[in-house]
């Protein structure tokens, strides 16, 4: 169970359980004595923050001095690549701001990584919103790709993704995922999944230099922020399974690496208007006014009839809210 009010904490300062988690997670043995006076705390408030841990899926060992992490729901490079089947640089974090941020660092020298991290400060959504992204219950990463795309084809990575992103969740759930144009993925009528892909264009401005796709998905039930509530969910809160993020990670990054096949033949729009929760539904467009969704088109702008009219526009301009 992760804190209420998270994020203001990370910017004072990191609660016991987090500050613990850290150091579990880098390996260490960690002694109850050394760590409640390295933060002023009482042993009781350590012993709290590992019972806290436990709650949320971490096993820990207590015995020998000190406490050690065992297994549970453990990022780690080793467990990643036990899944992966395309070759990526890989990086765990503990703590990002985002990882977005982190992998277009490495796209800029020329590499093809992944970037995983525990929990993010600032993750970042479309529309310049905020993701919440707290420690030890979402799967949170970015995929530096180098699809060999136009300009115009580019465009459907986000949708691609979103496909991966659903079937890889349905795969290791059991349960339905719903795709809401352009990015979001549904489970249950809430969101549990958002997608923010950022690109660079080559110096000719006709093909992609590299992109960033950044998933986050909530994986494990958690405490929500009051505007979240009734708007987002978990996959664990969807279907009761409490699914390995390193394989879901895994998952979803082998099947961006086919991206540039996949988004050539296109096939995979079929598959996103039958995941579609938005298609023949009345919708409201930014806020502002009704329409309903005609459909989807092979280059993933949406069709919405609205006064007897009927427009055609792409993800980068326009939010919709189901009605
Ligand atoms: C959205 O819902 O508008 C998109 C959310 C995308 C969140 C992911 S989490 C990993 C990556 N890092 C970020 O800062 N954002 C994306």
């Amino acid at each position: 169970m992760v804190d209420k009010g998270v994020l203001e904490l990370y910017n004072k300062r990191m609660s016991v359980k987090d500050e613990l988690l850290k150091k579990l997670l880098d390996g260490e043995l960690v002694s109850g004595a050394e760590l409640s006076a390295q933060l002023s705390v009482s042993r009781n408030a350590v012993w709290k923050a590992v019972q806290e841990l436990e709650k949320a899926g971490y096993e820990i060992a207590s015995g020998g001095g000190g406490y050690k992490l065992t297994g549970g729901n453990v990022l780690s490079e080793a467990a990643l690549s036990r899944y992966l089947t395309s070759s990526f640089s890989i990086d765990v974090e503990y703590e990002t701001d985002s990882t977005n941020n982190i992998a277009k660092g490495y796209a800029e020298q020329g590499k093809t990584a992944i970037v995983v991290s525990d929990g993010q400060r600032k993750g970042r959504g479309r529309l310049g919103r905020e993701f919440f992204a707290p420690h030890g219950t979402g799967a949170y990463f970015s995929v530096v790709l180098r699809p060999v795309l136009s300009l115009e084809r580019a465009q459907l990575l986000t949708a691609y993704a979103a496909v991966v992103a659903a079937k890889a969740v349905e795969r290791l759930s059991g349960g339905e995922v719903k795709i809401k144009w352009v990015n979001d993925l549904f489970m249950g009528g809430k969101k549990i999944c958002g997608i923010l892909t950022e690109a660079s264009v080559g110096i000719e401005g006709s093909t992609l230099d590299y992109a960033v796709v950044g998933i986050g998905i909530n994986v494990y039930k958690t405490e929500l922020p009051d505007h979240l509530r009734g708007v987002a969910t978990s996959i664990e809160a969807e279907t009761g399974v409490k699914i390995d993020r390193n394989e879901l990670i895994a998952l979803i990054a082998n099947g961006l690496a086919e991206a540039e096949g996949a988004i050539s033949n296109g096939k995979f729009m079929n598959d996103y208007r039958i995941m579609s929760n938005i298609i023949h539904r009345e919708v409201l467009v930014n806020g502002e006014y009704s329409a309903f969704v005609r459909g989807i088109e092979d280059d993933g702008a949406i069709l919405l009839e609205s006064s007897g009219a009927i427009k055609k526009m792409n993800g980068g301009e326009v939010s919709l809210k189901l009605k």
